[in-house]
C-alpha cells in the first residue's frame, strides 16, 4: 500500500491525513500529543461517516480508519518509508523548519516533501533540508476544510524541480481534487494575495467614509455574485486569521499598511462568529446565523471600484508568470466561491473601467494600485473585454454587435446601443430600439427570428431578478408553456397567468455542441439539454457540467447569472 505522512493533526492535518486514507494510502498521521492525536482521528472518523451517508464512500468508516496510524511526538518514526510528507504544523518558520530537517533525515531519499503553508516561503522551508532533498520541496496549500474544498495551490520554490511538482499534481488528483501550479513562490500564492487585496480594498472604502460594511457586501453578493460578502466572509473565517495572514504576507513585502478598520476588529478581539461579533453580530459565540444584508445597498457602490485591486494583482500574477491565465481564474473561483475568476471579471467589466477606478484608487494615495503594466497595454490595445470581443480572453463575435449589425442593416442607419435583457436557451433578447419589442435571436443563424411585445416577457425577466424561472399556464386549458412560448397557441389566447416553478429539475436528455458560450468556463464542451420541471412541463436549456458526469434522471439545479454593471442575466442548469 503506497504510504504517506501528515505531520500536524490540526485543522488542516487532520483533513489532509482523511483524503489521502480515503485514496487509499496508509497514512502516518504525526502530532505533539496522543491528545491531539486521539482528537483528531474522532474528527476523522465523524467526518467519514457523514461522507459514508452522503454515499460518496464506498468502503466502510473502519477500513478508512485503519489505514490512517497515530505516532506520538515522532517525526522520524512517522516518515519511515513513505513517499510523501505533508507537513501541516502551526504557521512558524522555526518550528516548519525543525520538522522538515527532521522529515529530511528519516524519510527515504526519493521522497518528496510538501508544505501546506499559507504564507511562508517554501524557498526558506526548503533551506532546513540538505541540499539534494531541496529539488524536492515543494508546497501543497490545502483549503479549509481539505474534505470539502476542490482546490490544491502547488507552489514551487526556488530549488523545487518539475518532477516534483508533476508528482504533487498527479497526488492531488488522485485525492479528487483540483491542482493549479504557481510557478513561483511568492507570498499569499494566488487565491490569499487577491482575497487580500479584496479585503483590503473593502476595508479602505470603509475606512475612508465611502461605504459600509453592509454596502460592501451587498455588492460582492448581489452584484458580483459572490457567495458571502467581503465582511461576513472575514467574519466566517475568523478576523484574526486574516489578520495573522495579512501580517505575513506585509512581512514578505505584500501591498501597503494594515487597514485601521479589520486591525481595530483584532485589537479588540472581535473576531466575527467564532466570538459572537465582527462585523456583524451573533447569537452567541461559534453560532452562525446570515446577517440581513438588504439587496438595494449594492447600489450604493460601483462594484468595479471595489474589484479594480483584485484584477489588478490577478494581472500582476498573469504578467510575472505566476500562473495561467486559466489558472489564475480556477484557483480563484475553486478556492473563494467566486462566480468568476478575476480575469473573467475584468473582461466583464472593462479593461478600460477597471484602469480608471485603478486610477481613482492611486490618486486617493493607495500607490501600490497603480494599473499594472499589463492592463495597461491591453487598454492601450483596444483590447478591453467581452465589448471589443477581446480582453483576457477572446470572445467570439459577441451576440451584441451581429444584432446591432443586422438592425443596422435592416434600419439602414447606425444604432447606438442595444439593451440586451436575457440569453435563454441560447436564444438571446433584445430590445429593439425603435420599436420597444423584444427580439429573440437565433444563435447560430444570428437571425432576428421572432418578437414579442414587451410585456409579455417582463415577468420572466423579472423572475430571474430574484433567481427563479417563470412559466405560463392557459388560464383556459391548462396547459402550461415555458418562453419563448408564451401564449397558448391551442386556445389562441394570451390569457395566461405566470407561475414560478422550481429551481430544481430532472435531466432527460442532452446533446453536447462543441461551440462553447463564452460565459462557460468550466467545460471545453457546450451541453443543451431537456429539463423535466416538477410542474409539468420541460425547459431546454445549456448545461454546465461536464458531458461524462451526465445521467439521464439526475437532479439539476438552476443557475442564474447576473453581470455585473449590464442588465444582462443568463440562466442555465448545473448538477444538483
Ligand atoms: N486553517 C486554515 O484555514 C488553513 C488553510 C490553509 C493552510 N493552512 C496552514 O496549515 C498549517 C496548519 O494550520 P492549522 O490551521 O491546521 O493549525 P492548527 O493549529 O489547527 O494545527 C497545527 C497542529 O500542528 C501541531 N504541531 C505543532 N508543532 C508540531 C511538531 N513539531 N510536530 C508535529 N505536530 C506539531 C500542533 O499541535 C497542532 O495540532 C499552517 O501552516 C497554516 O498556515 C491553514
Amino acid at each position: 500500500m503506497p504510504r504517506v505522512a501528515v505531520i500536524g493533526a490540526g485543522t488542516m492535518g487532520h483533513g489532509i491525513a482523511e483524503l489521502f486514507a480515503m485514496a487509499g494510502y496508509e497514512v502516518h498521521l504525526t502530532d505533539i500529543s496522543q491528545e491531539i492525536l486521539d482528537k483528531a482521528l474522532k474528527s476523522i472518523e465523524e467526518s467519514l461517516k457523514k461522507v459514508k451517508e452522503r454515499g460518496l464512500l464506498k468502503e466502510d468508516v473502519s477500513a478508512v480508519l485503519s489505514r490512517i496510524k497515530p505516532f506520538v511526538n515522532d517525526v522520524c518514526g512517522a516518515v519511515g518509508g513513505v513517499e510523501l510528507v505533508v507537513e501541516a504544523v502551526v504557521e512558524d518558520i522555526e518550528v516548519k523548519k525543525r520538522v522538515f530537517a527532521e522529515a529530511d533525515r528519516c524519510a527515504p531519499p526519493e521522497a518528496v516533501l510538501a508544505t501546506n503553508t499559507s504564507s511562508l516561503p517554501i524557498t526558506e522551508i526548503a533551506e532546513a533540508v540538505r541540499p539534494d532533498r531541496r529539488p524536492k520541496v515543494v508546497g501543497m496549500h490545502f483549503f479549509n476544510p481539505p474534505v470539502l474544498m476542490p482546490l490544491v495551490e502547488i507552489v514551487k520554490g526556488k530549488y523545487t524541480n518539475d518532477e516534483t511538482v508533476k508528482k504533487v499534481v498527479d497526488y492531488t488528483k488522485k485525492l479528487g481534487k483540483e491542482p493549479v501550479v504557481v510557478n513561483k513562490d511568492v507570498p499569499g500564492f494566488i487565491v490569499n494575495r487577491i482575497l487580500a487585496r479584496l479585503n483590503d480594498s473593502a476595508c479602505w472604502l470603509v475606512a475612508r467614509g465611502l461605504a459600509t460594511p453592509e454596502a460592501v457586501d451587498a455588492v460582492a453578493m448581489y452584484k458580483v455574485g459572490l457567495p458571502m460578502g467581503v465582511f461576513l466572509l472575514l467574519d466566517f473565517v475568523g478576523i484574526d486569521v486574516a489578520c495573522f495572514v495579512a501580517e505575513a504576507m506585509r512581512k514578505r513585502g505584500f501591498g501597503g499598511g494594515p487597514c485601521p478598520v479589520i486591525a481595530e476588529k483584532c485589537q479588540q478581539k472581535k473576531y466575527g462568529v467564532k466570538t459572537g461579533e465582527g462585523f456583524y453580530k451573533y447569537p452567541a459565540p461559534g453560532k452562525f446565523t446570515r446577517p440581513n444584508i438588504p439587496k438595494e445597498l449594492s447600489d450604493k457602490l460601483n462594484p468595479v471600484v471595489l474589484f479594480a485591486p483584485a484584477v489588478n494583482e490577478a494581472a500582476y500574477l498573469l504578467r510575472e508568470g505566476v500562473a495561467t491565465r486559466e489558472d489564475i481564474d480556477k484557483a480563484v473561483k475553486l478556492g473563494l466561491n467566486w462566480p468568476k475568476g478575476p480575469l473573467e471579471l475584468a473582461d466583464e467589466m472593462g479593461i478600460d473601467t477597471v484602469v480608471k477606478a485603478l486610477e481613482e484608487w492611486t490618486s486617493m494615495g493607495f500607490k501600490e494600485l497603480a494599473p499594472d503594466p499589463l492592463l495597461l497595454q491591453l487598454a492601450k490595445e483596444g483590447k478591453l473585454g467581452r465589448k471589443t470581443g477581446e480582453g483576457f480572453y477572446k470572445y467570439a463575435k459577441s451576440v451584441v454587435t451581429a444584432v446591432t449589425e443586422t438592425l443596422e442593416k435592416l434600419y439602414g442607419e447606425p444604432i447606438k446601443q442595444l439593451e440586451s435583457l436575457i440569453t435563454a436557451t441560447g436564444v438571446p433578447v433584445y430590445r429593439d430600439p425603435r420599436s420597444g419589442a423584444l427580439l429573440w435571436v437565433d444563435v447560430r443563424e444570428m437571425r432576428l427570428r421572432f418578437t414579442l411585445s414587451v410585456n409579455k416577457l417582463e415577468k420572466f425577466v423579472e423572475g430571474l431578478q430574484r433567481g427563479r424561472l417563470m412559466y405560463t399556464q392557459c388560464r383556459r386549458c391548462g396547459a402550461k408553456y415555458f418562453p419563448p412560448q408564451v401564449d397558448c397557441p391551442k386556445c389562441k389566447t394570451s390569457d395566461v397567468e405566470w407561475r414560478e416553478t422550481s429551481t430544481e429539475g430532472e435531466l432527460i436528455t442532452w446533446t453536447v455542441i462543441n461551440v462553447k458560450p463564452a460565459s462557460f468556463s468550466h467545460h471545453s464542451d457546450y451541453v443543451v439539454g431537456i429539463v423535466k420541471m416538477p410542474d409539468g412541463f420541460n425547459v431546454t436549456a445549456w448545461i454546465d457540467a461536464d458531458p461524462k458526469a451526465l445521467k439521464p434522471g439526475m437532479k439539476v439545479r438552476l443557475v442564474v447569472d447576473r453581470r455585473p454593471g449590464e442588465n444582462y442575466i443568463t440562466y442555465w442548469f448545473k448538477p444538483a
